[in-house]
């Protein structure tokens, strides 16, 4: 039981690092390209072309360093490198439409907003990988006590993520600690 919890969070880090690898590679080319609906811009600058490409192409390939770690992670072959891939690339799209509704809502980057911030990674990172393989999320993420694994991911996000800006604030990355 224990080593299944382990193995299902170890297997969400995909996630959890293409959201901290963004702020490392962000900062270069606007996805939006300054682009303004109503006076507001799309996205924002905190969304740009080098955060997701570097996100998640060094997430995908750290994802996939963890497989070969452990073969009991993803199903083998290319099965699980679409998985590993989807992990990483949902959580930065699911990222990407926060900040969507977050400047439709008239908040400026960085502009706190609790919860959403931290979890909105998460809802992208398991929606695009369920779409993608259901029988791999339902049976990693909720069946069979395996809700705790998630427990635990939701529990250690709030803490990744506040180290991840503070380290990015201080680097210069970011404007704002959080
Ligand atoms: N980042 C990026 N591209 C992405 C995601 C993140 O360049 N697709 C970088 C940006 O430098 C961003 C930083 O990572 O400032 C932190 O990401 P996040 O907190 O999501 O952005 P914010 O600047 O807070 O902007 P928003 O208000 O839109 O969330
Ligand atoms: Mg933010």
């Amino acid at each position: 039981m224990l080593t299944v919890t382990i193995l299902a969070i170890v297997a969400f880090i995909p996630a959890m690092a293409a959201n901290s690898l963004a702020v490392i590679f962000g900062g270069k080319f606007p996805i939006d390209g300054g682009t303004k609906i109503d006076g507001k811009r799309i996205l924002g600058d905190g969304k740009t072309w080098s955060g997701l490409l570097g996100g998640v192409i060094s997430a995908t390939v750290l994802g996939i360093l963890l497989s070969f770690v452990s073969g009991s992670l993803y199903p083998s072959g290319v099965e699980g490198y679409i998985i590993i891939l989807s992990l990483s690339l949902g959580a930065l799209l699911g990222d990407i439409c926060s900040s969507f509704i977050k400047r439709r809502l008239g908040r400026r980057r960085g502009q706190r907003t609790p919860l959403v911030d931290e979890y909105d990674f998460v809802v992208g990172a398991l929606l695009l990988t369920f779409i993608v393989s259901q029988t791999w999320v339902v049976e990693t993420y909720f069946v069979n006590g395996r809700w705790m694994s998630l427990l635990v991911i939701l529990m250690l996000i709030p803490l990744l993520h506040r180290a991840t800006n503070i380290i990015g604030y201080r680097l210069g990355m970011k404007k704002e600690p959080w």
